[in-house]
């Protein structure tokens, strides 16, 4: 997906616009653009490459200005060049637009628009937005009415930012399915992606919904209904999240910072309002079938959330990736969708709630950004309170979600009387013990696990092997080496090994095993039995175990030994160490680490 900016006020925004761009990088980083208007002429800056580098390679500050958008890509139709970055032009040179999201009937638009003697510079879908605003206009001669004539023809999905010189001191945007919400300052407002486009000069936001399209000048702005054109009165919604923790904070990355932070993340998701969480286990236990979703990390959450409410509320939801629910899933109005969504405006994930919702099933999510288009279209959410998740790949974002998931399985289990109060309590005793584990983890063993990452940074090609709820974590973790180290991680069962991935076993193959604690017995002894296979043939083996025994080269290659936990907790902190392993590795690679190649944070098109 890509990210949108755009400002109009008393002021020159060029610095604004710039800040708001860049805080939005991690949406897209392919290349990006800038649109001004000076005098009434429009002035176009674009290129491939970040946004630093581009603002710095062409000097664009120089340019000064009251209003302008901004764009930062993530290719979708079109490889990364300069001709296919925006913003876009109109041929006259009077219409600049950006966008976000996907026009599928472009190519029929394009095609009569080419007939009509349109000429067009790139393989885009959005550049037929600027030649039908051209055309419309040429009719009406009414920014607006060409703006409406426009929306009404496309179809897909978008977010819109619209400038021209036959209105100069106006923005005009417009919303379906891709998030856009507006900025209302004093004597300024802005348009954005997300909240990070102007956090740092207003706090206060309006959200748009499908269907409705804005016009912002410096001291005013409207919302109105696309079909009727009536104006809609939306509410303010307030940014609880405050700019500096949208910062680096002296670490090297976000990564790093945002796993630092997981102690920080995880009491906060054990701080979360009882009620809340209470509704979501009555919706559970009112379904008939339930279904666990999520893409990415966040269908490793429900993965991992599938095993531990079948161990503590013997339920069993099936996890799905939300690509694939319409395929899969049979839901009705006794069914009960629940997903996680660290951006809540995953594509993949928000036609599955639709598709959920058209079905009549009860519909619950876990999501971490307040106001996004998941936490507004589902019957309950849990705001799960990790802040901004800035680096691409996510870390305290994922593990949050996974606790708040433990403390709705240990709820319903309680609820079912599954198990005791008593039990219940212990459960929780051992997840507020959980922060400080890692705390702990990450203050002693983080040293110890880079030089372990470092020295086998030139391995090509690993194996994640876990067991029982482990495997999800293994899944996880292989997850992160891919994203971040760009390294291939295959996660599997332990169990699976012997049924053919075994012949795989030799010099250039290595293999992480998530060993659980021997308390944890029937699946600690699975799990032995994988390390035997490997090392049977010479395989190497990394053991991240809980085992007080000393070094047990017999047994493993290399050898991480945790702290003695509960088994409820332990995956967790194995999961931790899966992070750190894959940040390590991408840093001794010298990987981007926070801008990955090729990846988003959140993939809001199809
Ligand atoms: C991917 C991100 O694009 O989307 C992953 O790179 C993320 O980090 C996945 O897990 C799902 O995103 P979200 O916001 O729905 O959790």
């Amino acid at each position: 997906m890509c990210g949108i900016s755009g400002a109009v006020g008393l002021k020159n925004i060029s610095e604004l616009l710039f800040e708001g761009i860049r805080n939005l990088e991690y949406r897209g980083y392919d290349s990006c653009g800038v649109a001004l208007i000076n005098k009434s002429r429009l002035l176009i800056k674009k290129d491939i490459g970040g946004v630093e580098e581009f603002y710095r390679k062409h000097n664009v500050l120089q340019h000064k200005s009251k209003i302008g958008i901004a764009h930062t890509r993530w290719a979708t139709h079109g490889k990364v060049t300069q001709e296919n970055t925006h913003p876009f032009t109109s041929r006259d040179g009077n219409f600049a637009v950006v966008h976000n999201g996907i026009i599928s009937n472009y190519r029929p638009l394009k095609a009569q628009l080419q007939k009509e003697g349109f000429k067009f510079s790139s393989e885009t879908d959005t550049e037929v937005l600027a030649h039908l605003l051209e055309k419309f206009y040429k009719r009406s001669r009414n920014v607006e009415k060409a703006f409406l004539k426009m929306l009404n023809l496309i179809e897909g999905t978008y977010a819109i930012a619209l400038i021209s010189s036959y209105l100069p001191e106006q923005i005009f945007c417009a919303k379906k399915e891709s998030p856009l919400m507006l900025g209302i300052g004093d004597e300024i407002k802005f348009v954005g992606s997300d909240f990070n486009a102007f956090i740092d000069h207003t706090k206060n936001a309006v959200i748009l919904d499908d269907g409705e399209y804005a016009i912002l000048s410096r001291d005013t702005y409207v919302v109105k209904d696309l079909l009727s054109k009536e104006e809609v009165t939306k509410p303010i919604t307030k940014i609880e999240w405050d700019s500096e923790t949208s910062k680096k904070g002296g670490y090297p990355h976000y990564m790093l910072k945002e796993i630092y932070e997981q102690p920080q993340t995880i009491s906060n998701a054990l701080d979360l309002e009882e009620s809340g969480l209470d509704e979501i286990v009555d919706l559970f236990a009112e379904s008939e079938n339930s279904y666990l979703l999520g893409v990415g990390t966040t269908f490793y959450v429900a993965k991992y959330a599938k095993y531990v409410f079948s161990k503590l509320a013997q339920e069993f939801f099936p996890s799905i990736s939300s690509d694939e629910f319409m395929a899969l899933a049979i839901v009705n109005k006794e069914s009960l969708f629940f997903c996680a969504s660290q951006s809540g405006e995953t594509f993949d994930t928000l036609s599955a709630l639709k598709h959920a919702k058209l079905k009549g099933a009860r519909t619950a999510a876990v999501v971490n950004v307040m106001g996004s288009s998941i936490a507004r279209l589902v019957d309950k959410v849990v705001l799960q309170g990790s802040g901004p998740e800035i680096c691409v790949i996510s870390t305290k974002a994922a593990l949050s979600q996974m606790v708040v998931l433990t403390v709705l399985a240990m709820k319903l289990a309680l609820k079912k009387k599954v198990i005791t109060r008593k039990i219940y309590n212990q459960h929780l005793q051992s997840l507020r013990e959980l922060p400080e584990i890692i705390q702990g983890i990450l203050n002693e063993r983080s040293g110890f696990i880079h030089r372990l990452a470092h020295k086998y940074s030139g391995t090509r090609n690993w194996l994640y092997l876990g067991r029982g709820v482990y495997y999800p974590i293994a899944l996880e973790s292989a997850l992160k080496m891919k994203e971040v180290a760009y390294v291939h991680a295959e996660g599997m069962p332990g169990g699976f090994l012997k049924h053919g991935t075994l012949a795989m076993i030799d010099d250039d193959v290595s293999s992480i095993v998530f060993v659980p604690p021997p308390e944890d017995k029937v699946l600690y002894e699975a799990t032995m039995h994988s390390v035997e296979e490997i090392r049977a043939r010479s395989g190497f083996v990394l053991g991240i175990h809980f085992t007080e025994q000393g070094k047990n080269s017999d047994l493993y290659s290399e050898e991480l030994i945790l702290p003695k936990v509960p088994p409820l907790t332990a995956p967790l902190i194995q999961l931790v160490i899966g992070q750190l392993f894959a940040y390590f590795t991408a840093t001794s690679l010298k990987r981007n680490i926070d801008k990955p190649r090729s990846l988003a944070k959140s993939v809001t098109v199809a």
